[in-house]
């Protein structure tokens, strides 16, 4: 049998199996099987140029990531953990992201067969926000010590459009909407003329942090998330709790219904009359439809067919399931990562910076900032057409 047959032998078999994996685990198996058989068919063993960057991160995860043309090479991430009950921690979460940085890097190199970075490593991507300042501050000053140790370009990356730049390369999607959803950030995106534009957001606090505080009140462990806690209680609700449903044209509220929420809880527990399960059910189910009907109005607006979900909240699966729903009434795609790349990760910053630097967007030291408010359509993406 010739190597090609062999391949496609051998892709048509992996699609089969991966048909039987987890939702959010198939998107990304289809794409590396698919870019396994195209290697394999093309088998000219010609290698591009090699761009290498890593990027560091925003709130209670950081990592390190090394790309080379849209290859992930290594992505190691550390979280901060707060105690159950209680929410971020700037100066302990910046603690332990200085207490961490250097054995990422350290890791990342190894993990990338990396020898030589100065001549390996074409540039350093950094989180320049939004996000916590503290932690932030972290990631810049490594990444500003390390350019000038070994002599190569900075780059400053808009955290959002690494998300987002990150979900095109992983899943395959060309130019779809994208519903950003994490502890920081709620936003329903699309690409028009050089600018990631803001359909529709949240007005107040974004869902993760919705989700988070909610499993304050109910004290859940922090680890691994909050949000994942919410969610596995969730999948044994059974009865809805009447929350207000708060779509605003294209924006969303969500400080009202966590209000609304946080304040009954306790005696609705109490008292029998809803469990735990019962309520994470219900927040989930009405903060959920809300986010599905501005993302569904969104597409119709774009005409477009494709979704892509990123950011922590993209992970749950009772929101992928509720997106793929949607898209399937009207025949559209829907894209979503597993955990690796969904939630923070180096090499999303990495994906960026890669992409930024090709169209020759760097930075000098000297002028290098980070900020805490960083909005999606604030940065010119002049590497798409
Ligand atoms: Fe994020």
């Amino acid at each position: 049998m010739s190597r090609n047959l062999e391949a496609l032998k051998l892709y048509r078999n992996l699609l089969k199996y991966s048909k039987n994996l987890q939702f959010s685990d198939a998107f990304f198996v289809r794409r590396r099987i698919r870019e396994e058989f195209e290697k394999n068919l093309e088998a000219t063993e010609k290698r591009a140029e090699i761009l290498i960057k890593w990027g560091q991160r925003s709130a209670n995860k950081i990592g390190v990531g090394i790309i080379r043309n849209g290859e992930v090479l290594s992505n190691p991430r550390s979280t901060f953990h707060a105690p159950p009950g209680e929410g971020f921690r700037p100066t302990e979460t910046a603690q332990h992201h200085k207490q961490q940085i250097l054995r990422l890097v350290q890791e990342a190199i190894i993990q990338a067969k990396i020898t030589n970075p100065a001549k390996e490593i074409d540039g350093i991507a950094y989180t320049k926000g939004p996000g916590m300042g503290a932690p932030l501050q972290i990631g810049a000053i490594v990444a500003r010590t390390l350019c000038q140790a070994w002599s190569i370009p900075l780059i400053p990356v808009n955290h959002c459009v690494g998300h987002i730049e990150m979900g095109r390369l992983i899943t395959g999607a060309d130019n779809p909407v994208v519903l950003y959803v994490s502890g920081g950030n709620t936003q329903v995106i699309s690409y028009s003329n050089r600018k990631y534009r803001i359909f529709g957001e949240t007005i107040d606090i974004a869902v993760g942090n919705c989700l988070d505080r909610f499993a304050r009140v109910l004290k859940l462990d922090n680890n691994p998330s909050p949000g994942y806690n919410i969610e596995q209680l969730a999948k044994n609700g059974q009865k809805l709790f009447d929350l207000p449903y708060a779509v605003k044209g294209m924006d969303i509220s969500l400080s009202g219904i966590l209000s609304q929420i946080e304040k009954n809880a306790p005696k609705l527990i109490e008292n029998g009359e809803f469990s735990r399960e019962d309520l994470c059910f219900s927040l989930q189910e009405t903060v959920f439809a809300m986010l599905i009907e501005i993302t569904e109005r969104a597409m119709a607006h774009t005409g477009s067919q494709e979704l892509l979900i990123v950011g922590g909240v993209g992970c749950n699966l009772r929101l992928q399931e509720m997106a793929a729903a949607m898209c399937s009434e009207r025949g559209a795609h829907l894209f979503a990562t597993d955990e690796r790349f969904c939630i923070d990760n180096g090499a999303m910053i990495a994906r960026a910076g890669e992409l930024m630097l090709a169209s020759g967007l760097k930075t000098e030291i000297s002028k290098s900032t980070f900020t805490q408010r960083y909005r999606t359509d604030q940065v010119n993406v002049i590497w798409r057409d």
